[in-house]
């Protein structure tokens, strides 16, 4: 199983200090194997500099945190796959549970973004996860299958069958992000099992060969216990992304 350790750098970083992160990162990486895959979704304006000090590392890659469902036109403020290849960028993130719940995306819109990005070349790590009400409110399983099922009632046949080494799914329960409130594990087995079945349910036995990430509060202490756990194969890293060496930390659990 391919294992993805990915760093979301969320609205953070000037073009210098990206920079400066990417080359401690490149440096450090710059002989090590391509498994586990190390990812940085970084801002659109720092695109280009982290992909120029990642050109040629097996291990490292750039990615976006959002995109268009189009290739170009009048969608102010919007960017588009194309774009972001152009930029250097080689996956995007959709569906981060800030775009659904600060910026107000739905489950149509987030299985747009996914079909097109995939359609354009770009890999897709799906977010997925419940907020603390629909966890409160017994609803883990249903609001994991609508999210996974949206997205996979979108996808062509020929994209389903085509998702290995271009598809992930990150598991962030939405109370986890940003509150250094870590799921336990026996909540993380749960879900990312949900998840595996979810997804074997919607693509048959390749759902084996597709990554699953757990994203929420991951720090270099908690890193390797996650690792541990079944079905979970890698890390999405807000906050304690943002300090390479604390990154580097949790690549290396
Ligand atoms: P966090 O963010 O690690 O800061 O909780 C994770 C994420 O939003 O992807």
């Amino acid at each position: 199983m391919q294992k993805i350790i990915a760093a979301n750098w969320k609205m953070y970083k000037t073009r210098d200090q990206a920079a400066q992160c990417a080359e401690a990162l490149a440096d450090a990486l710059r002989t090590a194997p391509a498994n586990p895959a190390v990812l940085v979704f970084a801002p659109f304006t720092c695109l280009d500099v982290v992909a120029k000090a990642f050109a040629a590392i097996p291990a490292l890659a750039a990615g976006a945190q959002d995109c268009y469902p189009a290739d170009e036109g009048a969608f102010t403020g919007e960017i588009s796959p194309l774009m972001l290849r152009d930029a250097g960028a080689a996956w995007v993130l959709v569906g981060h549970s800030e775009r659904r719940h600060v910026l107000g995306e739905d489950d149509a819109l987030v299985a747009r973004k996914t079909t097109f990005a995939l359609e354009k070349g770009l890999s897709v790590m799906l977010c997925v996860g419940e907020t603390l009400e629909e966890r409160e409110a017994g609803a883990l399983t249903a609001v994991l299958q609508r999210q996974l099922e949206s997205v996979f009632d979108a996808l062509p046949q020929s994209r389903r069958d085509a998702l290995e080494g271009h598809f992930a799914v990150a598991y962030e329960p939405v109370w986890a992000i940003g509150t250094g409130r870590v799921a336990g594990h026996a909540e993380v087995l749960e879900a990312h099992a949900l998840v595996r079945n979810l997804l074997a349910r919607c693509i048959g036995p390749a759902a084996e060969r597709l990554p699953v990430l757990y994203g929420g509060s991951v720090k270099p202490a908690n890193a390797a216990g996650l690792m541990g756990l079944d079905n979970v194969d890698g890390l999405l890293v807000g906050g304690a992304s943002l300090d390479p060496q604390s990154f580097l930390q949790i690549v290396g659990a």
